[in-house]
């Protein structure tokens, strides 16, 4: 069997006869099927001899019946497409029955398309996202290798709160109804299948920190949850994200891999899937338009790509953050919804507002607060970027893209164990469950940093999609967990 996207490519295929597979597109004039087989998003045109098939074959053309063409592939008559095939022999190996699939060659909403999540693949726009998916996760993967880096897999399953954030999911085998409660009238969980309080996980990183300062460079890639009940266009309770970490390197070499990261995916696609690029470089245009004029933005998808892919990343601290969002227009006219001042997060507006408004390019910002980031990272002192005199800042990173906000957020590890531990203590995170992370800095620490990249936010930028549900295949949301 030939797959279509070989069948188009390859030009020494051209007169030969071969066999195709895939589902119906549409089926025009009696005569043309429009072929479908997911290797690309363009269609093979299979045109039917009506002598050859009867009628009754021939209405079992509809969208979405899986068909297998034998025939010869030939120069195209038509307009569009450089060959087309001249069938000789057709057979229906699945029907569609017309009245009752739901998804019609026409524009449905992508609410819609979310209903049907199940048969929405078979649409241009989201097998074109889902192969763009595919390879920014080789990519992933192609560019931690050729730098050296270990594929290391992190449990799932944990029974430590790595981000200390409270919002994780359970993982119990006690019964829901009549747990076993200890003296003090609590669950008893050691009577739990772990027999300690378990959870899935939040982020790889504590335990990838451990492996890195044994292998030197290791990322982990693959699923994370999060119990937080934020129903946005931004968060899932599942998604995937890759952490590398590597020892001997600091905040500089951290940003300089986030960057090189970004770059190497952006690069990769270009590369490998601009036919499905272009489809949705016309799809983002067309939304566009429906915009106010002073909404729209400046530049197509394609262009915007080559844009990040070109120019180099803007870095800036905290400090210098703040000062530009408390200059700016919508600061100043109150149209912030959320708080700007020393000490506060930054919000996904004023993050956009630093990315699409004031730098128009990606954006690094370090030197975070240290009360809103996590225990781990590592303190600044006078003379480190990010140091501020105003209070105590962090060497966090956090990589902000246009139409998304935070993509990457990583950090230098805290490796003096004093600190660590007193930071602990600050925060109320309990050393004795994290004492084998302890023992990491008891016992030849170093300095080592890294990062966490959201792939669901990214395939976001590159697909040019504005809602994360529309990037993993099965969404999982509050509230929300079909198929
Ligand atoms: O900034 P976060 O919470 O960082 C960590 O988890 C660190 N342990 C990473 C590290 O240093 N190794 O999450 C990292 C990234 C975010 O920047 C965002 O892209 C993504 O993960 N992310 C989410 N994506 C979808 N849905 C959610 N609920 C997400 N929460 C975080
Ligand atoms: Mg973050």
């Amino acid at each position: 069997m030939t797959t279509i996207k070989e069948a188009l490519d390859n030009e020494s295929l051209t007169g030969s006869t071969v066999t195709v597979a895939g589902w119906v597109r549409t089926f025009r004039n009696d005569r043309f099927i429009a072929l479908n087989d997911g290797s690309t998003i363009r269609n093979l045109q299979c045109v039917i001899d009506q002598e050859q098939v009867d009628a009754a074959t021939r209405a079992r053309f509809n969208t979405s019946a899986s068909v297998r063409c034998t025939g010869e592939l030939i120069a195209s008559q038509g307009s569009g497409q450089r060959v087309e095939m001249k069938v000789t022999a057709v057979e229906v190996l699945g029907d569609s029955p017309a009245d009752k699939y739901p998804i019609q060659p026409k524009k449905h909403s992508l609410e819609f398309l979310r209903e049907h999540a199940h048969l929405r693949f078979r649409t241009n726009t989201y097998s074109a996202i889902f192969r763009i998916r595919h390879q920014v996760s080789f990519g992933i993967h192609e560019y931690f290798d050729r730098h050296g880096y270990n594929y290391f897999h992190a449990p799932i399953i944990t029974a430590s709160d790595a981000e200390g954030a409270g919002e994780m999911f359970r993982v119990s085998t006690l019964d829901a109804k009549q747990p076993p409660l200890n003296e003090a009238g609590d669950v008893d969980f050691n009577e739990d299948f772990f027999g300690t309080e378990s959870h899935l996980t939040v982020s790889g990183q504590l335990q990838a920190e451990t492996a890195a300062l044994a292998l030197g460079k290791v990322y982990t890639f693959g699923p994370t949850f999060r119990a937080e009940n934020s129903n946005t266009t931004r968060h899932l309770a599942e998604f995937w994200m890759v952490e590398p970490e590597a020892a001997f390197m600091d905040l500089h070499g951290d940003m300089d891999l986030a960057e090189g990261l970004c770059k190497h995916l952006i690069a990769r696609v270009l590369k490998n899937s601009m036919d499905d690029l272009q489809f949705l470089d016309a799809r983002v245009k067309e939304e566009e338009a429906q915009k106010p004029q002073a909404q729209r933005s400046e530049m197509g998808l394609i262009e915007r790509l080559q844009f990040v892919l070109e120019n180099p990343f803007e870095r800036i601290t905290y400090d210098e953050a703040i000062t530009i969002l408390l200059r700016s227009k919508p600061y100043q006219k109150k149209q912030f919804q959320f708080p700007v001042e020393w000490g506060v997060d930054l919000q996904s507006e004023h993050e956009r507002y630093l990315v699409e408004k004031h730098f128009k390019k990606p954006v690094i910002v370090t030197g975070y607060p240290a009360q809103i980031k996590a225990f781990y990272m590592r303190t600044n002192a006078p003379g480190d970027f990010g140091y501020s005199d105003k209070g105590k800042t962090v060497a966090a990173m956090d990589v902000l893209f246009p139409g998304i906000g935070e993509i990457i957020g990583g950090s230098q590890r805290e490796e003096r164990l004093d600190v660590l531990e007193a930071r602990m203590d600050e925060m109320g995170v309990p050393k004795e469950e994290l004492w084998w992370y302890l023992d990491t800095r008891k016992f030849g620490t170093v300095p080592h940093a890294g990062f966490g990249l959201g792939l669901e936010r990214f395939v976001l930028f590159v697909t040019g999609m504005g809602n994360i549900r529309d990037v993993i295949p099965f969404p999982r949301t509050p509230g929300s967990a079909e198929f």
